[in-house]
C-alpha cells in the first residue's frame, strides 16, 4: 500500500479520557508524533498533563481543558449503573466542540458466545453477560450521540507490565485446561498503532464505525501460560480441568470461561491494510519478556 499518511502533529490536541493501561500507552505514542495529549484519571497526580475526571463523584474537567481539542479517546468502561461515564457527564460539552474524531474502546464481549466460531463486525452482537449488555448499550449511546465516534472492540488486552508474566510473578496464575476453549487477545501496542494508522490514513481509507482490533491467533490460555513458563525456564504447574476448578473461580473469572469465540481482524488487517506489530501471543509476549 502506498504511504499516504497524513500528519498527526502539534495542530492536534487529544484528550485521553481514562488514562489506565491502554490510555497511557496511547498518550505516550501520540505525544511522540508531536500531538498534545492531556489525560484524565479519577485522582489528582503530579503529571502536569493530567486532569481529574470522575463521573461518579461529579468531578468534571474545567472548560480550559477542552480548548482546541480535536480528538478524544475514551478508555472508560460503563459505570455501575451501566451508563457511559463520558456521555453521562460530558455529552453537551463534547457537542459544543469542533471535534474531528472520538475513539471509544469497547470489548468483544458484546459478541457473546459463538462456541469457538469466528466473529466479525458484521455479526449481530449477542451479549451473554450483564456487563456486556451494558457495554452494548453504551456503544449504542455513542452511535446515537451524533458525535464523530469510532468504536474499537477489543479482546483481552496485555502488554508490558500486564501479562501472564506478572500473574506468574504475583502467584496469581491458575493453569486451567478446558477442551476446545480459545481466547482472543491484543497487545496494547497494536491497539495504539492501529488507531494511529487509521487516523493517519483516514482520508484514503473507507470509514468504518466499528472495528475489531485483535491478533491473528486466538488460542487456548494454557498454551500462552506454557509459553511464558518456557521463556522463564520454569516448570508449569499441573493443569486443573475447568470442571474441577470452576467452583473455586470468582464469578467474573468463571464468566470468561463460559464464552468461547475467535475474533476476526480481517476488516482491520485485510481490508484496511493494518499490519500487526505482534501477530500472535508469542511475538507479543517476547516483547513483554524484555520488559519484566
Ligand atoms: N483489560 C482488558 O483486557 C479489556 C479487554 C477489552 C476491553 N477493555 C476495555 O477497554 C477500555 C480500556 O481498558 P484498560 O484495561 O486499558 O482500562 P483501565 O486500565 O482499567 O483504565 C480505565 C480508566 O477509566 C477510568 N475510569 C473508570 N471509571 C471512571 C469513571 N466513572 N469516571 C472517570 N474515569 C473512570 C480509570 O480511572 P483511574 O485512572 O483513576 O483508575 C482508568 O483511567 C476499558 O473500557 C475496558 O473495559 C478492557
Amino acid at each position: 500500500m502506498k504511504n499516504f499518511a497524513s500528519s498527526l502533529g502539534n495542530k492536534n490536541k487529544f484528550l485521553i479520557l481514562g488514562c489506565g493501561f491502554s490510555g497511557s500507552y496511547f498518550a505516550k505514542s501520540i505525544r511522540k508524533l508531536g500531538c498534545i495529549a492531556l489525560t484524565s484519571s479519577r485522582s489528582k497526580n503530579k503529571d502536569p498533563n493530567s486532569f481529574v475526571f470522575d463521573s461518579e463523584k461529579n468531578i468534571v474537567p474545567n472548560e480550559k481543558i477542552f480548548d482546541g481539542v480535536t480528538h478524544i479517546l475514551s478508555c472508560i468502561p460503563p459505570d455501575k449503573n451501566g451508563n457511559d461515564p463520558v456521555l453521562d457527564s460530558l455529552k453537551s460539552r463534547l457537542k459544543s466542540l469542533s471535534l474531528e474524531w472520538i475513539g471509544y474502546l469497547s470489548t468483544t464481549g458484546v459478541y457473546g458466545n459463538t462456541n469457538g466460531d469466528w466473529v466479525s463486525e458484521i455479526d449481530q452482537p449477542n451479549p451473554l453477560q450483564k456487563r456486556s449488555q451494558k457495554r452494548l448499550n453504551c456503544e449504542n449511546e455513542w452511535l446515537k450521540s451524533g458525535l464523530p465516534v469510532q468504536i474499537f472492540r477489543l479482546p483481552g488486552i496485555y502488554g508490558p507490565g500486564r501479562s501472564t508474566f506478572e500473574a506468574i510473578k504475583n502467584k496469581k496464575i491458575r493453569v486451567i485446561d478446558k477442551k476446545d476453549q480459545v481466547f482472543s487477545r491484543i497487545h496494547v501496542g497494536d491497539i495504539t498503532n492501529a488507531i494511529i494508522y487509521l487516523l493517519q490514513n483516514k482520508n484514503y481509507l473507507k470509514f468504518h464505525q466499528i472495528i475489531n482490533i485483535a491478533d491473528d491467533e486466538p488460542c487456548a490460555q494454557i498454551e500462552v501460560i506454557q509459553y511464558c513458563y518456557n521463556l522463564l525456564g520454569l516448570k508449569m504447574p499441573k493443569p486443573i480441568f475447568f470442571e474441577e476448578a470452576k467452583n473455586e473461580l470468582s464469578p467474573i473469572a468463571r464468566s470468561f470461561w463460559i464464552e468461547n469465540r475467535r475474533v476476526s481482524n480481517k476488516l482491520l488487517c485485510k481490508k484496511l491494510g493494518y499490519k500487526l506489530i505482534y501477530r500472535n501471543y508469542r511475538e507479543g509476549l517476547k516483547n513483554c519478556f524484555l520488559n519484566i
